[in-house]
This record gives structure tokens, sequence and C-alpha cells, in this order.
């Protein structure tokens, strides 16, 4: 059974110990409801870390009005015993007040990368996630820390901020795990119908083809729209974008030269799915 702490208190005390002995740390931060792409982010830490500390906080501050916060799936037992049998160290889940107790207010607001994509649809959202992964890789202390390739531009946005404030975890990209037909695991897949989940995959699928046919020079405005177009033709009920970018700065794609990163985020049914491939 993985070891279990609830506040910062505690955590610090572990993570003095450990770093007394001369052991490296990884961080792995979640919400939980823990799929295969966390475990590669569990996997990544213990390999490359002698102890991994995954947390688990359901963060209020990056769900906006009308989203999902009361609904997300929450079942601590089951992740804990997941993290525990793949060797993870040690689990930090805080209560709400333990991350924002009474009078809080501070935010960390990352500029640019976080007003785009994403940022358009979801306001606050990143400021939400900056906000409580400064916060996470502050209390913990951890030498590197680990999100996935899955939400890239969340992960540009952590890697940004930790730059600019100087936080010295190193923040590590890990790829995406994908179901067999290409869909990406996400704790929001279990919104999707029988119906829907058979249509899903087509978002991969598109993407993989917009980006092989950038990297042949097509046009890009033609190539978004006939990507956004076969996204709506199986059934997604609307695109909130489907682009391709710098892969770092995220603006629109221009230089050729420079790695790109074809993004979408479209709803199907009750679950808004968003991917991401490489140009
Ligand atoms: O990707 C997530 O699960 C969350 O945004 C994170 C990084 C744990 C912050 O709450």
């Amino acid at each position: 059974m993985i070891k279990t702490v609830r506040t910062v208190d505690e955590l610090r005390k572990i993570v003095r110990g450990w770093r007394a002995e001369g052991l490296s740390m990884g961080l792995v931060p979640t919400m939980g409801a823990l799929h295969a792409g966390h475990m590669a982010l569990a996997a990544r830490s213990l390999e490359t870390t002698d102890r991994t500390i995954a947390t688990l906080f359901v963060n209020p501050k990056q769900f906006g009005e009308g989203e999902d916060l009361e609904s997300y799936p929450r079942d601590e037992q089951t992740d804990s015993d997941k993290l525990g049998q793949a060797g993870v160290h040690l689990l930090f889940a805080p209560d709400v007040d333990q991350m924002y107790p009474a009078n809080f207010s501070t935010g960390v607001s990352v500029g640019g990368l976080g007003d785009v994509l994403e940022g358009t649809y979801r306001p606050g959202f990143f400021d939400g996630v900056a906000t409580v992964v400064s916060k996470l890789l502050n209390q913990a202390g951890a030498d590197r820390a680990f999100f996935g390739e899955k939400d890239y531009q969340q992960l540009q946005v952590i890697t940004r901020m930790a730059r600019d404030l100087n936080i010295p975890t190193v923040i590590e990209g890990v790829a995406t795990i994908r179901e067999e037909d290409g869909l990406a695991l996400s704790s929001r897949n279990v919104y999707l119908s029988a119906e829907e989940r058979r249509a899903a995959p087509v978002l991969y699928q598109t993407l993989m083809q917009v980006a092989s046919r950038v990297k042949a020079g097509d046009d890009i405005i033609e190539l978004e729209n006939w990507g956004r177009e076969q996204v709506l033709a199986v059934g997604f009920s609307s695109v909130d974008y489907l682009s391709v970018h710098d892969a770092e700065t995220l603006e629109a794609f221009g230089e050729r030269s420079r790695p790109g990163r074809v993004l979408v985020a479209a709803k199907l049914g009750r679950a808004r799915l968003i991917d991401n491939v490489p140009v």
C-alpha cells in the first residue's frame, strides 16, 4: 500500500529525509482517474529518479463555470492502488483548504501562450493550472516533474512558467498513450457512448493526415479547413480549433523549418476531446 500524505508539512518532511539520503525525486501531478497515460508518467519518473511522488488534487481553479468539477471522476482508492502497484513511493493528496487556505489571493498567469487555443475556449484554465502546478513544484521541490504531451499546450505553459519563475525542477514531457485505434487516453473518454467511441479515432487520423500534408508543402489554411470538415463529418458536433502552430511558441505556423504541432479540440456528445501531433 502506498503511503499517502495530505499536508505540505508531511510532504516536506519526507522529501527532506530523502534529500538527506542523497536521493533524487520525480513528481507526477494528476487529478486522479488514473489511466495508462498517467502510469506512463509514473514509469518515466521511476526510471529516471530514485523516489517518485504522485499528487492527486482535483484543482477547482482550473474548472470554468458549467464545466465538470462536481462530476469529475474521483476514486482515490483505485488510484492509490494503481500507484502502489507501479512502485510509486508517495501519494500527496491534499484537500482544497490545504492548497487554497482562507484568503488565498495569488495567481500565476502565463501571458501569450496561455491565452490562445484552449485559453480562448476555457478562460482562466491555464491560470488555474499554472497556479496549482507552481504550488506543487514548490511544495515538493522535486528534481524532475512529468506531464503528458496529450495536453501539449499545458506542457508548454508549465515549461515557460518554470523557466520564467526560476523554478529549478526540470519539466519533462511524456509521449501520449493511445488506444489501439489511435484515440488518446483521457479521463474524460468515459463520457463517450459506444457510437461516439467508434467515431472518436477520426480525430487522431485527421491530425496525422494534416501533419503529413503540411510536411508535403500543402496550403495550411486549406488543410485546417479540410481537417475540420473530416471531424464534423463523423458526428463531432463542433470543432473549437484544428490548426497548425509553432511547436514552442504556439503562434501560427509560419516557418516550415521550425518544429510545428497540429492541435485540435472538438466536441463529441458530452465529451470535449483534445489531441495533437508533431509536424
Ligand atoms: O493535467 C492535469 O491532470 C492537470 O492539469 C494538472 C497538471 C495535474 C494540474 O492540475
